[in-house]
Order: structure tokens, then C-alpha cells, then sequence
């Protein structure tokens, strides 16, 4: 992700066509320029080849197989999948993904390069296939602690808990590693609203299990270390969120957390709309070295 001018670039596709959906881009992505004068690209919603005309991907999809991304499958869980794909190993597919979502980001540039990431794609089953609902990328290296580069859920598919669902498996996949891990900055606003919310309810619900548990005599207070160990966020996201919410004094030159009913009934109200969790069991994976 660059700061860069293509922020203030015009934007240029007037609608793409994916699957089932018409979907009128947000933002400047830089497509051919000879596709931006027709009034729609036309997107093969498995492999995400972009056609001019919806005859040309009539002609592309009687020889295109595929009926999921490519790469493997590492999470199924009800009509839930997630695919991996490494950028070096399927650097066409990922970069028509790039182009997509980044007619959706602004404030990245569509990084050709896309040797250096691995692609997170999560997809909804039914019996044509499974489609494509949002992704993120992610550094094979990162020096920063980065677990996420870019994140897209697609407009048809947003406000329904999918973002907050491949942030959660983002930090799944840092709890395997055994590291804490951030997003990557800058954040849309979009971002940042999602980041907080799911920030919050990590946090609190392992302040929650962690209280239940001082009850029953367990351990008698939680620390900032313990709820990074817990929830694979990075310390300052986590000191951020609990003064965000509240829940943190300083006190002798240490942060100390302590937890309130008030937070507590916040967290029982937002975890009642979240339908869709990630299921640890369901996660066929391990970290490449
Ligand atoms: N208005 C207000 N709040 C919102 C909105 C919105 N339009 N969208 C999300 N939120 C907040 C809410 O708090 C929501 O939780 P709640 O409504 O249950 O309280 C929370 O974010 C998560 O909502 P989801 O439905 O899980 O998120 P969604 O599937 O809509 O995806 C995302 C969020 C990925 C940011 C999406 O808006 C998107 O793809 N935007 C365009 C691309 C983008 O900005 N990506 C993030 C860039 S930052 C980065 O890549 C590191
Ligand atoms: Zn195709």
C-alpha cells in the first residue's frame, strides 16, 4: 500500500458486471484503457479474467473450468470457504483481484508486484459454485507485524458481518503462527470502523472468559500481554481499544485493566448480531516457514 496520486485520479469504470451482481465501482483502478469507455466490464466471477462485452465472456466461460478460486482450500464451514492463493504461484488471478478491489480502495495503489503476498479469498457455496464475497492479502514477510495488507468485502455483500468475519481470520491465522499481528496503514474509514468493532468485541469477550474464570478461582486478573497472547492483537492496537472503551488505568508506571458491567451488557448486545463466527476446528492450515 503506497500514498500516492491515484487518489486523485478520475474515476473510470461505470459498472462491472460479477456473477450475479451489477456493481458500480467507488474509485480509479487502473483497468486497460480501451475496456473504459464501455459501459460495463464484464468480470468471469471465478478466475476474475475482465471482458468488454458480455459476448466475450460468454466465449471466455465455455472454456474456463473453474467454479472456485484457485489455490487451496483451507477453511469450509457451512457455505463458508476460505482460499489461499500465493501471488508468485497465481500472479494473473491475483492481480485481476488487485484491479477489483481496488476499485474499492482509494488510498492504495494496485501493486503489480504480487510475488511478495498471499491472497485470502472467501467464498459463499450454492450449486453453481463458490462466489466470491471479500479477501484479503497479506505479507508472506512482514517486518511490521502486518497480518493484513488489504481488505475488500464487495459492495453487494457488505453490512452483513463478512468483514468483521475475514478480520476475525486474519488474527486466526496469527494465532497459529503464534505472533500478534495489525493492519496495515493507513485505514479507510471503512477500516477503522470495522478494526474498532471487532477489536472491541475480541478483547472484551476474552476479558469476559477471563473474569468467569477469576470467579471460579482460576487466575486472578488479566493483563495486556495475556489478552494479546489470547487474541493475536497487537499490544498497542489493544491498549488503544481499552482506553477507547474505557477499561484501563495507569497506575505506578503500569496499565492496569479492570472490566465493568456497563461493558460487559455493550458486548452481550453487539455479540447477539453477530451471527457468523470463525470455527477454529474448521481451519485446514499451517504457516509457511
Ligand atoms: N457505516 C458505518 N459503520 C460501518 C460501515 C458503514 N458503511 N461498514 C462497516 N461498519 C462498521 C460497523 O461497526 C460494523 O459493525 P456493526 O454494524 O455490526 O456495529 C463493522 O464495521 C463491521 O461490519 P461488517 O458488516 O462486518 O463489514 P463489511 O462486510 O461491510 O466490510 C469493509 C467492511 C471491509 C471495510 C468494507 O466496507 C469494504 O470493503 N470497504 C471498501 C474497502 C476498504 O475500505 N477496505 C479496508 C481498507 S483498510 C485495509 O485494507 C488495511
Ligand atoms: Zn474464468
Amino acid at each position: 500500500k503506497h500514498p500516492n496520486n491515484s487518489v486523485a485520479r478520475m474515476k473510470n469504470v461505470k459498472m462491472i458486471e460479477l456473477g450475479r451482481h451489477r456493481i458500480t465501482p467507488w474509485y480509479f483502478s487502473p483497468y486497460p484503457e480501451e475496456l473504459c469507455p464501455v459501459d460495463c466490464i464484464y468480470l468471469c466471477e471465478f478466475c476474475l479474467k475482465y471482458c468488454k462485452s458480455s459476448l466475450c465472456l460468454g466465449r471466455h466461460l465455455t472454456k474456463c473450468t473453474l467454479k472456485h478460486p484457485p489455490g487451496n482450500e483451507i477453511y469450509r464451514k457451512d457455505a463458508i470457504s476460505f482460499f489461499e492463493i500465493d501471488g508468485r504461484q497465481n500472479k494473473v488471478y491475483a492481480q485481476n483481484l488487485c484491479l477489483l478491489a481496488k476499485l474499492f480502495l482509494d488510498h492504495k495503489m494496485v501493486d503489480f508486484d504480487t510475488d511478495p503476498f498471499l491472497f485470502y479469498v472467501m467464498t459463499e457455496f450454492d450449486l453453481r459454485g463458490f462466489h466470491i464475497v471479500g479477501y484479503f492479502s497479506k505479507e508472506k514477510i512482514s517486518v511490521e507485524d502486518y497480518n493484513l495488507a488489504c481488505l475488500l468485502t464487495l459492495p453487494p455483500y457488505q453490512r452483513k458481518g463478512y468483514g468483521r468475519l475475514i478480520i476475525e481470520f486474519s488474527y486466526e491465522l496469527s494465532k497459529y503462527e503464534g505472533k500478534t499481528g495489525t493492519p496495515e496503514k493507513p485505514l479507510s474509514d471503512l477500516g477503522l470502523l470495522s478494526y474498532r468493532s471487532f477489536w472491541a468485541q475480541a478483547i472484551l469477550e476474552q476479558l469476559i472468559n477471563q473474569n468467569q474464570s477469576a470467579v471460579e478461582g482460576v487466575r486472578p486478573s488479566t493483563t495486556i500481554n495475556d489478552i494479546c497472547e489470547q487474541t493475536a492483537i497487537k499490544k498497542d492496537d489493544v491498549i488503544y481499544t481499552l482506553k477507547r472503551l474505557n477499561l484501563v488505568t495507569y497506575c505506578r508506571g503500569q496499565h492496569i485493566v479492570c472490566i465493568n458491567q456497563n461493558a460487559i451488557e455493550q458486548h452481550r448486545t453487539a455479540m447477539e448480531k453477530c451471527k457468523i463466527r470463525v470455527d477454529p476446528a474448521c481451519l485446514q492450515w499451517s504457516p509457511k516457514d
